[in-house]
């Protein structure tokens, strides 16, 4: 290789192997796969299931935010609810 071609190569900055890129699937749209359901009823089901991890990171994070600002005589009652809501919606998403 001589210096020119040497110069114009990537270097490597990280020891981390480069992770393949490949998408097996286009954001957003249904795959194209023989299951007998119409195109109109796949995108319905893929436009739910991608609100689904919107909405739970959205409630688990006013979960949290509610956990901070109880207060008043019911306080602890409270901040150990919203902890406990907190902590069953950052399962879902964690697990998802
Ligand atoms: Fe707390």
């Amino acid at each position: 290789m001589n210096e020119a071609a040497l110069a114009q190569t990537p270097r490597r900055t990280s020891l981390k192997p480069t992770p393949s890129i490949h998408e097996i699937q286009a954001f957003n749209l249904p795959a194209h796969l023989p299951i007998a359901l119409y195109e109109k009823h796949r995108q319905e089901s893929v436009d739910y299931l991608n609100q689904l991890p919107a909405d739970t990171i959205t409630i688990r994070d006013l979960c949290r935010k509610h956990h901070r600002q109880t207060s008043g005589a019911t306080f602890h009652q409270l901040h150990l609810l919203f902890d406990k809501y907190y902590r069953e919606q950052h399962e879902l998403v964690a697990a998802g």
